[in-house]
């Protein structure tokens, strides 16, 4: 990737996906120690598609009896969802070779942003249940843009918006191309409906409720009618919000321990359609022209 300064960061590609050096070697840890148990759950999503959320809604969704969300000692209130929920091939297996997976409660909960053909074999195996979260490939690009420049600001000024965009629509980004990662999932969860999920930033934005308890649902744990009651699924919702999360001390101040990235870089606005805000006519053309080619014939529209 050359950015505006001359300095020019890495990317391999790997089973048809970009990553960066390091990165990789995590992936090629987790493919090869990786043991994906049954009752695993595996959230995936590309970059900027609004993971944190979903850890964070996965995260409450599942340990609802051992923590109440509106209690005042809830994880999520001290923690930020990546130290909660870890991603797989960039925090547990870039650290270790065979990190000892021990502690983590049953159902294990982790997050990926690995491609379907990339999954450690025993995912693809096994019955554990993958979570895929899409979103719109316009609001990703945002996003991205916004948050590398954030990452670059102090030590090199930013990338232009015209620079990442070229990039973003050659395929050439963090785990992408964009369009194989979600068609990967997509026509997946069309073939064993059971164990993949697909959904989009925009139907959980749109209609959180509903989608918390398809969630819940597809999971194996409803919501009983004592929960429903009690309004359970509002409450999660709240804990889990934009306003509560970014809100935050821990999500304003702190940092991630595994990466010199701060909490607060994964809070932005957390809205639908800020592409328009800052994409040309040309830009929305060419992107809406390229998911258009990409997605002929799958059924996955944008
Ligand atoms: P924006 O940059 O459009 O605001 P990821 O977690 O995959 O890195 O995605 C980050 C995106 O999710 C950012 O989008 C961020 O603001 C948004 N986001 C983070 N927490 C959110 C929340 N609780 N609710 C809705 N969107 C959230």
């Amino acid at each position: 990737l050359p950015t505006k300064s001359g300095w020019t960061i890495a990317l391999y590609n790997y089973q048809g996906h970009w990553h960066y050096a390091r990165q990789l070697q995590g992936v090629l840890s987790c493919q090869k120690h990786f043991q994906a148990l049954h009752n695993d759950i595996l959230l995936v999503t590309i970059p900027k598609s609004g993971t944190t959320w979903l850890k964070a809604i996965l995260f409450s969704l599942l340990n609802r009896t051992r923590f109440h969300p509106t209690q005042d000692d809830h994880p999520l209130l001290s923690n930020n969802p990546h130290m909660l929920v870890p991603f797989l091939e960039r925090w547990l297996y870039m650290e270790e070779e065979n990190p000892d997976l021990s502690s983590f409660a049953s159902p294990r909960l982790f997050a990926s942003h690995l491609p379907y053909a990339s999954l450690p074999k025993s995912v693809q195996d096994s019955k554990c249940k993958i979570v895929y979260l899409c979103r719109n490939p316009k609001d990703i690009f945002i996003s991205l843009w916004a948050f590398t420049n954030k990452l670059r600001l102090q030590e090199m000024g930013t990338n232009s918006i015209e620079e990442v965009f070229d990039k973003f629509c050659e395929g050439v980004t963090l785990y992408g191309p964009f369009w194989d990662h979600m068609l990967g999932y997509w026509r997946e969860s069309l073939k064993i409906r059971e164990k993949n999920y697909f959904l989009t930033y925009e139907e959980m934005k749109e209609q959180p409720d509903l989608h918390l308890r398809k969630l819940a649902d597809f999971l194996g744990c409803p919501f009983s009618p004592q929960e429903e009651k009690e309004n359970m699924v509002g409450a999660i919702l709240e804990i889990c919000s934009f306003k509560m999360m970014s809100n935050l001390k821990v999500n304003k101040e702190g940092k991630l321990s595994y990466s010199e990235v701060n909490n607060n870089t994964f809070f932005r606005n957390g809205e639908v359609g800020d592409w328009k805000n800052y994409l040309t006519t040309e830009m929305v053309e060419r992107l809406d022209k390229i998911c258009e080619e990409k997605c002929d014939g799958s059924g996955l529209k944008f």
